[in-house]
């Protein structure tokens, strides 16, 4: 537990580090980190759920929650989507912290259900959430099969072969990242 650390809303003045925060500590390879973008945060900034919240070391954002009332087309359920943790801040408390107050203001908003989605490695996110009064329901699966007349592109080929219509729907979708870095591989 460590309540000098601050939690509060997420401001405008907080999207960079957010952004940057999320660079260093998701692995964007693999889902469901493939869509960290520019775009996930903006439209997260962009509803009032109330349930995008920062933790702050002076000015310095430490940890970031971001949720919002939009959960596929389920309209009584809630999506926890992003959370994360600097490391040099990580085992203080602050990520169950950042779950209760992001939770609290998706029920208060109406929510019958807090959706999150894990990694099925992660075994960090998976401890947070069971802790904090998540139950496993649906396991998904990524079944891949390779085109074996194609040969993988790189990020950066595949990147340039996208018109900018193409790769903003790939981005909101989260097949693409923002920074145009990596594609979805699984
Ligand atoms: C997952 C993450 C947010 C946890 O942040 P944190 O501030 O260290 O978590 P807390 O200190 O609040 O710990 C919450 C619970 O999870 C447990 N936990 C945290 N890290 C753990 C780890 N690496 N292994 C096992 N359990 C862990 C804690 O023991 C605690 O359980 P307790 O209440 O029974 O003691 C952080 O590890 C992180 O940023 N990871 C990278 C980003 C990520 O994967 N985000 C989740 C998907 S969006």
């Amino acid at each position: 537990m460590n309540d000098t650390i601050p939690i509060v809303p997420m401001g405008l003045g907080h999207l960079r580090q957010v952004l940057d925060l999320g660079h260093e500590v998701f692995d964007v390879s693999v889902k469901p980190y493939t869509s960290w973008s520019l775009t996930a945060v903006a439209e997260h900034l962009d509803t009032d759920d109330g349930a995008c919240w920062v933790a702050l070391d002076s000015d310095r954002v430490v940890g970031f929650v971001l949720g919002s009332m939009e959960f596929e087309f389920r309209e009584d359920w809630a999506y926890l989507e992003w959370i994360a943790v600097a490391p040099d801040m990580q085992g203080r408390g602050i990520a169950r912290r950042l779950v209760e107050v992001c939770c609290e203001a998706l029920f208060a908003a109406g929510a019958r259900r807090v959706v999150t989605d894990v990694e099925s490695s992660n075994v960090a996110s998976a401890t947070l959430m069971s802790r904090n009064g998540f139950v496993p329901a649906t396991t998904v699966a990524l079944f891949v099969r390779t085109n074996p007349a194609e040969p993988e592109l790189s990020a950066e080929e595949t990147a340039k072969a996208l018109p900018p219509g193409t790769k903003r729907a790939l981005i909101r979708t989260g097949r693409l990242t923002g920074d145009n870095q990596h594609v979805r591989h699984g």
